[in-house]
């Protein structure tokens, strides 16, 4: 899939690997609509890249068919990632016998596998209406962002867990969906990326060398930068589709 061009959407680009994958996507000439509730950061980098920024709740589905819309205006739509998230940690019941709330677990599940799978089908629909770009009839390719907690959810994590691994699960569904529109869907599980995700100052590095400690090879955290370039490579390798792909320095998380 060729850039230049042509308009992606990244959602929860204002920052970390959104942002990371909207540097490389608006490198190989794509204008980005940047997605995200951090209106400052997000127009600050749209405005860096000669994109767009567009407030808006991913979940929200009149709110982001505002940046498709945007998006099509600008070129046809030939890209999307996935990268907004949350992940609020909570015991399944606590030390004191309670229960984790079912919003807490409610409200997860709706920003991270609603909000990625509203944002997937808005903007498929939306390259969906361009032309083929290939002898293949290629339209576009959507890139989401899981986390290996799919696969080793830590103590706490059983709604981000749940949540990323909802992705996962839809992942080569909606490939097999998008095969008629010629877009394909690839998610990546990301390990333990240096993102603002762990807070910043001394504390938080400090906190980031011990986890880095554990990582298989390299011994620290991975950068936006290497999630970003599989980002690219999934979006441009044309024959990437319907696989799930851990970039995480080969660390197997322990229960916590
Ligand atoms: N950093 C890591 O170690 C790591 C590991 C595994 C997976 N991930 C996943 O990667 C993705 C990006 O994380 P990051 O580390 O770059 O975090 P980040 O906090 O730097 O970026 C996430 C962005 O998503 C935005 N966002 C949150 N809720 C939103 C909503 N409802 N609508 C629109 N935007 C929203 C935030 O404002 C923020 O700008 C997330 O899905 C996260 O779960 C991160």
């Amino acid at each position: 899939m060729e850039l230049a061009g042509t308009s992606a959407i990244v959602t929860g680009g204002a920052s970390g690997i959104g942002a990371a994958s909207a540097r490389a996507l608006a490198k190989r000439g794509a204008r980005c609509v940047l997605i995200d509730l951090n209106e400052e950061l997000g127009e600050a980098l749209a405005s860096e890249l000669g994109g767009l920024f567009v407030k808006a709740d991913v979940a929200d589905p009149e709110q982001v068919q505002v940046a498709v819309d945007a998006a099509l205006e600008m070129a046809p739509l030939r890209a999307a990632v996935n990268a907004a998230g949350i992940g609020t940690p909570g015991r399944t019941v606590d030390r004191d016998g309670n229960p984790l709330p079912l919003e807490k677990f409610e409200k997860v599940i709706r920003v991270n596998l609603i909000g990625t799978f509203n944002c997937l089908r808005l903007a498929a629909a939306g390259m969906a209406k361009g032309d083929p770009v290939d002898a293949d009839g290629s339209r576009g390719a959507i890139v989401n962002i899981a986390s290996v907690a799919a696969f080793d959810g830590q103590i706490g994590q059983a709604a981000y867990s749940a949540s990323k691994g909802g992705i996962i699960g839809l992942t080569l569904t909606t490939a097999r969906d998008l095969s008629a529109q010629g877009v394909r869907v690839n998610t990546i599980a990301p390990g333990l990326i240096d993102t603002p995700i762990y807070g910043t100052g001394e504390q938080a590095d400090a906190f980031k060398a011990k986890l880095g400690a554990n990582v298989l090879f390299p011994h620290r955290l991975g950068t936006a930068d290497e999630l970003a370039s599989m980002v690219v490579e999934c979006i441009t390798n044309d024959y990437m589709n319907g696989e799930t792909i851990r970039v995480d320095g080969g660390i197997r998380m322990p229960p916590r």
